[in-house]
């Protein structure tokens, strides 16, 4: 999960990084409110920022500098609803003005290739540090962090070094670095990255913007991550589907897809995707990933097409099981049992394909109940090409 600016501003202050003071806003009015406040504590200067999850909103125009509170709400009115690379703004954060003497960058973050940690750290920030790692990468210093060590004295002098700081301004990003690898670990994230990290006139080290990327696989340690969520951006039927704890990711085709098996669901994207080139021009596609998991009971089933059957795209659904320990006719009956569950919410044709522990009987639970919805193909490429024909068709 990526954070806000403001998210990561907290966080950081949290942890006793320095940060400027900040307030969020979602409107002009709010924005001048917020400038009157924070910009008593830096002469009236304030810096309006987008709030968008992408980068360069600085050269996109969604940050600028204030030198009064009418300035910031004329700044907040221009950015609020500004789209930066596809991302419509609603939030803004005041920020409280900086006099930056120099920026520098700074990032850790999770380098899985070397199963390790990564440090980078330059003199030059700023907001070019793509273009810099290409063009001049020595000026980018890079150093592995390991991940029992972490961060300690040792390892930011090593940084700062590297970075070819002077001693003094070295001295000073040290323990700035030590508490954004204290955040880095606390927080499970994947990326702290800071940008620019800035040193003032006055010779104070602070953090100017922020971006952290947490681990989603170590939620179950922060309960309070849970608030950070941007619910509003989530696709409803990706949240009822976490709601309902089932593997779903919403794609943009109109064939339906539930399998049992991260694999199995994967190579049936494949197959689906392969059959619909040759209906109505390719326009039969997969609709989403869905992995019902192994222990595909009635409940799952009827859960897993409820999300699916909710997607106006979808035209047709492909249930593709390989029966294992849970054996076919558990998985018909699981079928039978969802599209009774179901009534007449189940309305698009299903094109069901068992295969593995139990298939004949599977096979003869659904030749039973001869739903006038359900066609039973035995072959993988053969119930792709039925599902995608019927997308097509619908
Ligand atoms: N509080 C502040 N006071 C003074 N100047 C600031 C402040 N915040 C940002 N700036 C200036 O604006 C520039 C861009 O800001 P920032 O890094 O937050 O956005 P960005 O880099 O364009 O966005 P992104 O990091 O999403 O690409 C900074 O490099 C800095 O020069
Ligand atoms: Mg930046």
């Amino acid at each position: 999960m990526d954070l806000f600016e403001y998210q990561a501003r907290d966080m950081f202050e949290a942890h006793g990084v320095p940060v400027l003071a900040g307030q969020t806003a979602t409107t002009p009015e709010e924005a001048k409110a917020a400038a009157e406040q924070i910009g008593a504590k830096s002469g009236g200067v304030t810096v309006v920022k987008a709030q968008v999850k992408t980068g360069g909103r600085g050269k996109a125009g969604g940050v600028k500098v204030a030198k009064s509170a009418d300035e910031a709400e004329q700044h907040a009115r221009a950015i609020l609803g500004m789209d930066i690379k596809g991302h419509t703004v609603g939030t803004v954060m005041i920020a409280q003005g900086a006099k930056i003497a120099e920026e520098y960058y700074f990032s850790i973050l999770l380098d899985r290739a070397n199963r390790s940690y990564l440090a980078m750290c330059s003199k030059e920030g700023g907001m070019e540090i793509e273009q810099l790692a290409v063009e001049r990468p020595e000026a980018l210093a890079r150093i592995e962090v390991d991940p029992n060590v972490g961060i300690d004295e040792a390892k930011a002098k090593e940084i700062v070094e590297a970075a070819k700081f002077d001693a003094e301004t070295g001295a000073k990003i040290v323990p700035v670095l030590q508490k954004l690898w204290e955040v880095y670990r606390d927080e499970d994230a994947t990326l702290v990255e800071v940008n620019p990290l800035v040193k003032t006139e006055d010779g104070d080290i602070v953090a100017l913007d922020g971006k952290v990327t947490l681990d989603a696989n170590a939620s179950f340690r922060h309960p309070d991550h849970e608030a950070l969520e941007d619910k509003a951006a989530a696709d409803p039927l990706e949240a009822k589907a976490k709601a309902l704890d089932l593997n779903y990711v919403k794609l943009d085709g109109n064939v339906g897809i539930i399998g049992n098996g991260a694999g199995l669901v994967m190579s049936t994207l494949d197959v689906v995707a392969y059959a619909g080139e040759d209906f109505t021009g390719g326009k039969a596609k997969p609709a989403n990933f869905l992995d019902i998991g192994g222990g595909a009971s009635a409940e799952v089933m009827a859960n897993g097409l409820d999300v699916i059957l909710n997607d106006e795209q979808v035209k047709s659904v492909f249930v593709n099981v390989f029966g294992g320990i849970t054996a076919c006719d558990a998985v018909a009956n699981g079928i039978v049992g969802a599209l009774k569950k179901l009534g007449d919410a189940a309305t698009k044709p299903l094109v069901v394909r068992l295969d593995g522990n139990n298939v004949e009987e599977g096979r003869k639970i659904l030749a039973d109940f001869n739903h006038p919805l359900v066609t039973v193909v035995d072959t993988m490429d053969g119930a792709a090409r039925k599902a995608a024909e019927l997308a097509a068709a619908n």
